[in-house]
């Protein structure tokens, strides 16, 4: 008789057999399958696991204090909120070209991960939430890296360049499995619905340069976005949504005066795998509600595109 309760179990009994009384490591990154890689370790193992999430500054509006506040309450466990902001948005300043972003916050990650794990005394295992889909090699993104450092997104090597063992509970489980895994952990249903975030995070939402203006910008138009969607009850129903903002600025007119600011897309999908998508058909009262507040709610943006572009052709993130 198959539950998750006794394959939660089981992993359990086998990570011990694995880790001994050894240290792990754990880079979270706010997404499901660390934070179920995490706590499942948590529970094997308890204080021989530290987890880290870093703060590459290229979080949405609050982000990076929920996922802490929500492992600080719910989870006894040791966690490094390792806020470098600073050195990431200044490696990238100037920088326009979409594959030298990536490749800069790849490059700074290991770095950062690496300087945090080298404080951690005779830890000999790094924890990962590579999922069975991630070990047959079906899914595979646009070619950057990922905060969860799996060997498909470019960072492979890592492991054995620190000179750490792998430990990858989820690696026999499918995405709805992890998600059934999470509940029986206790992590909030709100929190194992989240649409994905790529590792890269806003830098590829944010075309051309990116300034913390432009960031602060987008931050309280995404948030209000994301705000819209939640209040019409179609959160569950899209794969991904978020806004990105463009690099183009443009008039417009506000009370007696002349605007000149910038232009907002805002994305929504559905899918089932990421690798196609369709644009998501919201209704024109929607749009127009949306739009009408962010452009009241947010200065710095004076129009509002909605991207209809599907996958094939187009891809779901911007950059
Ligand atoms: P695209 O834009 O390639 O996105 O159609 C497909 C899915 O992958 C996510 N994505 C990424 N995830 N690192 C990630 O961890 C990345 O570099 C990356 N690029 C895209 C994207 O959010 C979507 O869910």
């Amino acid at each position: 008789d198959w539950t998750m309760g006794a394959y939660r179990e089981e992993m359990i009994a086998k990570i011990r057999a694995q880790v001994g009384d050894k240290k792990v490591i754990c880079a979270l990154s706010g997404g499901v399958d660390s934070s179920v890689t995490g706590i499942l370790l948590h529970e094997a193992i308890g204080d021989q696991l530290t987890c880290v999430f870093v703060d590459h500054g290229l979080l949405r509006l609050g982000e990076a204090e929920q996922v802490v506040q929500m492992f600080r309450e719910n989870y006894n466990l040791n966690l490094i909120h390792a806020d470098e902001s600073e050195l990431f948005l200044g490696a990238l300043e100037g920088v326009t070209d979409p594959e030298v972003k990536r490749k800069t916050i790849g490059k700074l990650f290991i770095d950062v991960f690496q300087k945090y794990a080298d404080q951690i005394e005779g830890a000999e295992f790094l924890a990962q939430g590579t999922l069975y889909p991630d070990v047959i090699e079906s899914v595979s993104f646009s070619g950057g890296p990922s905060v969860t450092i799996k060997s498909h997104h470019n960072v492979g090597g890592l492991p054995e360049k620190m000179g750490l063992k792998l430990v990858e509970p989820l690696r026999e489980l499918f995405k709805d499995e992890v998600r059934a895994l999470g509940t029986e952990l206790g992590l909030p249903a709100s929190f194992i619905g989240r649409h994905p975030f790529p590792g890269p995070g806003l830098a590829i939402r944010c075309p051309g340069e990116i300034t913390r203006d432009k960031l602060e910008i987008l931050r309280k138009a995404d948030a209000i976005y994301i705000d819209q969607i939640r209040k019409h009850g179609l959160y569950d129903e899209i794969w991904q949504a978020f806004a990105a903002i463009l690099p183009v600025r443009t008039v417009g007119v506000m009370g007696d005066g002349r605007t000149y600011d910038y232009a907002l897309a805002l994305r929504a999908v559905t899918s089932v795998d990421g690798m196609t998508a369709d644009y998501y058909p919201f209704t024109h009262d929607f749009l127009g509600e949306t739009s009408t507040r962010i452009i009241n709610e947010v200065q710095g943006i004076n129009r509002v595109f909605y991207d209809i572009t599907s996958k094939p052709p187009g891809t779901i993130e911007m950059e």
